[in-house]
């Protein structure tokens, strides 16, 4: 069976978790396609040449979960060279056998446009720098900034910027608790298959 479910949104809406456990729930595979450019972002030097070259040591790295990794990952995400490297990989995980969770910025859109089921998740900045302030500690003021940096270069981009597809089902974490979240994701796959 082939079953894609993609999961787009900005940072720290709760993407994660949710395939995770969508992933956990119905035997999917589940892809963070975030780590991909985190990984590219951290690797340095030519970042077309890191994203041709990737390999699963370079995913396995323990310094990819920073604020400064998910922004190298942002601005190098912007290079349309990088994000054309990373696309086959990405579009032959969602077609394996069993079924595949990817979440993103731009599955729903781009990689994945077939996908049974897509959601896009979103929260306010506010809550989200909350989270990844709770998550990584430093400065909250620092932490908003990042967040509402990061958010315009990957809404602002030119190639495959983060949006929502037409056909994907706003799921909004801002005052829902993640229980409430995965249950209306689990739902709605369940519909579908
Ligand atoms: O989901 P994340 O925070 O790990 O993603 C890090 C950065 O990688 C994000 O700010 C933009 C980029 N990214 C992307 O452009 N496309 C994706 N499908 C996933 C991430």
């Amino acid at each position: 069976m082939q079953f894609t479910v993609a999961i787009d949104g900005p940072a720290a809406a709760g993407k994660g978790t949710i395939g995770r456990a969508l992933a956990a729930r119905f035997g999917f595979a589940h892809l963070d396609t975030g780590l991909l450019y985190r990984a590219v972002g951290a690797l340095g030097g030519d970042p077309v040449a890191a994203a041709r070259g990737l390999t699963a040591a370079d995913l396995a790295r323990d310094d990819l979960r920073s604020m400064a990794a998910g922004q190298a990952a942002s601005v190098v995400a912007v290079i349309p060279e990088v994000r054309a490297a990373l696309v086959d990989f990405q579009r032959r995980f969602a077609r394996a056998e069993g079924g595949a969770v990817l979440d993103g910025r731009d599955i729903g859109t781009v990689i994945c446009p077939q996908a049974e089921v897509k959601l896009y998740v979103t929260a306010s900045a506010e809550v989200r720098a909350h989270r990844r302030w709770l998550e990584l500690g430093g400065d909250a003021t620092r932490v908003l900034a990042e967040v509402i940096e990061r958010d315009a270069r990957d809404m602002g981009r030119a190639e495959a910027p983060l949006r929502a597809a037409s056909d994907a089902v706003v799921i909004d974490t801002s005052a829902l608790p993640i229980e409430a979240a995965i249950a209306a994701a689990v739902a709605l796959v369940q519909a579908k298959l």
